[in-house]
């Protein structure tokens, strides 16, 4: 494994481990697993994307990106290389599966900082159950890690949905991020482009890529604080 970890001092201090989770299906894991990688690389950090979903769209996209990627399959492999990594990279950022497995729990025992994307759909708000406990417990056996929080993606123009959806997830024990990732048609062309909002021409890309630069700042600084 070559050591690639840059020199940069950390001003803000990054969580090593990143992971982003939640067993519903579509949420925006892989977006944005891929979009923080990037996000990191512009940054100047050396990161590693870790795609722990069976269905490997993340490490598909990374290739096309050029990033530097592992597929990892089995979460006792998982359970295993992730804190060898961080040996390597600034950020290691992984990419969840869509279910509620042995992965999904691998994940939360070894991440530093879970990022758990949810939709501002009444379904998708009552799912967000199964990984609030998942992390609960992870947090009880680890006392206090992983520092987690819970950010509405995709959301659409409509203020009563985000204003319910905020509602709900502001009484849960695990923190929503202020910033919301609203839907844009350039999120959903980045992976079938080979690219990301960072990396797309435009000012629709330009717009998603200051959100999803909002979001991480606050998450970041979220971990920062948390783990002071
Ligand atoms: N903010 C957004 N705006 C528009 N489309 C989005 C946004 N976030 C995600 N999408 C789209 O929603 C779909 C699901 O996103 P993604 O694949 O990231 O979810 P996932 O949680 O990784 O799903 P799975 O559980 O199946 O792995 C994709 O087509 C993606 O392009
Ligand atoms: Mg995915």
């Amino acid at each position: 494994m070559p050591k690639s970890k840059s020199t940069k001092s950390a001003a803000l201090k990054l969580p090593l481990i990143l992971a982003f989770a939640n067993q519903k299906g579509g949420s925006g894991k892989s977006t944005g697993a891929v979009h923080a990688a990037d996000w990191f690389i512009h940054q100047g950090r050396s990161t590693i994307l870790v795609d722990a979903d069976g269905q490997q769209s993340s490490s598909s996209w990374a290739k096309d990106l050029g990033f530097v990627h592992k597929v990892i399959s089995d979460p006792e492999v998982l359970f295993d290389e992730l804190p060898l990594l961080t040996a390597s990279y600034d950020v290691v950022v992984v990419d969840g599966p869509g279910n509620a497995s042995e992965m999904t729990k691998a994940i939360l025992i070894r991440s530093h900082l879970v990022l758990i994307p949810c939709r501002d759909s009444m379904i998708d708000l009552a799912s967000t159950g199964k990984i609030v406990q998942f992390v609960r417990q992870a947090q009880e056996i680890r006392g206090g890690s992983p520092i987690a929080a819970i950010y509405l993606n995709a959301v659409k123009d409509n203020t009563v949905l985000l204003r319910e959806a905020t509602e709900v997830l502001q009484n849960g024990i695990i923190p929503l991020l202020n910033t919301t990732l609203p839907e844009r048609q350039c999120i959903k062309d980045a992976p079938g482009q080979g690219s990301t909002v960072f990396r797309m021409k435009g000012d629709a890309p330009k717009a998603a890529a200051s959100a999803y630069t909002k979001i991480l700042t606050e998450a970041c600084s979220l971990f920062q604080s948390k783990s002071s």
